[in-house]
C-alpha cells in the first residue's frame, strides 16, 4: 500500500532511475541518461530531489540557479516529472513543497535568499496550475513556438522580498 512520498536529494545511484522517468515523461527529449548525468554533475548550480514511494523512485524535480551564484537568487524549476502510473496523487506537489525549503536552507548557508522562482512550460501543460497554486507563479510572457509549442514563462516573486 502506498504511503506519502518521501523527498530527498538525489544521490549518484539514483541517476539511471531518474533518467528512465525523464525518458517516459519527455519523449521529445533525447539522451536521457546523458541529460540527467551532466545536470547532476552541475551541482550546486543544479539540484535534483527525488520522490520515493514504496521504496521506488517515482518522480524528480530539478532546480537551477540562473545567471551566476547571486545573493538574491533567481531559481528556476527547470524540470519535474512523475511516472505515469503514479500521477494524480500529489507527488509533484510534495516534490515542490518539500524540496524548495531545502534549497532555501542550503542557499542561506552562503548568505543567499531566493528572490524569484521562474518556470517555463508549454501553454497547454496543466502543470501551470501546480506552479500557480504552489508557488504563486504568474504568467509573464508567452514565446510562440519555442520548443515544441508555445511556451509560457511564469514568475513567482518572494512574498516579502526576503526569500522563501
Ligand atoms: C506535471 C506532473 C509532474 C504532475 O505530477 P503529479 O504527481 O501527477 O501532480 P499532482 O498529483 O501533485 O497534481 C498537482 C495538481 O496538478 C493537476 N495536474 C497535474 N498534472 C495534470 C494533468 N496532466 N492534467 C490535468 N491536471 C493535472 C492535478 O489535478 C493537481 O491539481 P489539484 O491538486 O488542484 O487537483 C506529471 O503530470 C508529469 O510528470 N507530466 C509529464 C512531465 C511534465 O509535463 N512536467 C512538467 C513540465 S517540466
Amino acid at each position: 500500500m502506498s504511503q506519502a512520498p518521501s523527498i530527498r536529494p538525489l544521490v549518484a545511484s539514483d541517476i539511471e532511475h531518474v533518467a528512465a522517468i525523464h525518458q517516459v515523461a519527455f519523449p521529445r527529449q533525447l539522451e536521457s541518461l546523458l541529460w540527467i548525468s551532466c545536470n547532476a554533475a552541475a551541482y550546486p548550480r543544479i539540484r535534483y530531489f527525488v520522490a520515493i514511494e514504496d521504496g521506488k523512485i517515482v518522480g524528480y524535480i530539478q532546480w537551477a540557479e540562473k545567471s551566476g551564484f547571486r545573493k538574491e537568487v533567481v531559481l528556476e524549476l527547470e524540470q519535474m516529472a512523475v511516472l505515469p502510473e503514479n500521477r494524480g496523487r500529489g507527488i509533484a506537489r510534495a516534490l515542490i513543497r518539500q524540496s524548495l525549503p531545502q534549497v532555501a536552507r542550503e542557499l542561506e548557508k552562503r548568505g543567499a535568499a531566493i528572490k524569484a522562482v521562474m518556470v517555463t512550460t508549454r501553454t497547454d501543460n496543466a502543470a501551470q496550475r501546480i506552479y500557480a497554486s504552489m508557488l504563486g507563479a504568474i504568467p509573464r510572457a508567452i514565446i510562440p513556438d519555442l520548443y515544441s509549442a508555445d511556451e509560457v514563462i511564469m514568475i513567482a516573486l518572494s512574498p516579502d522580498g526576503s526569500g522563501w
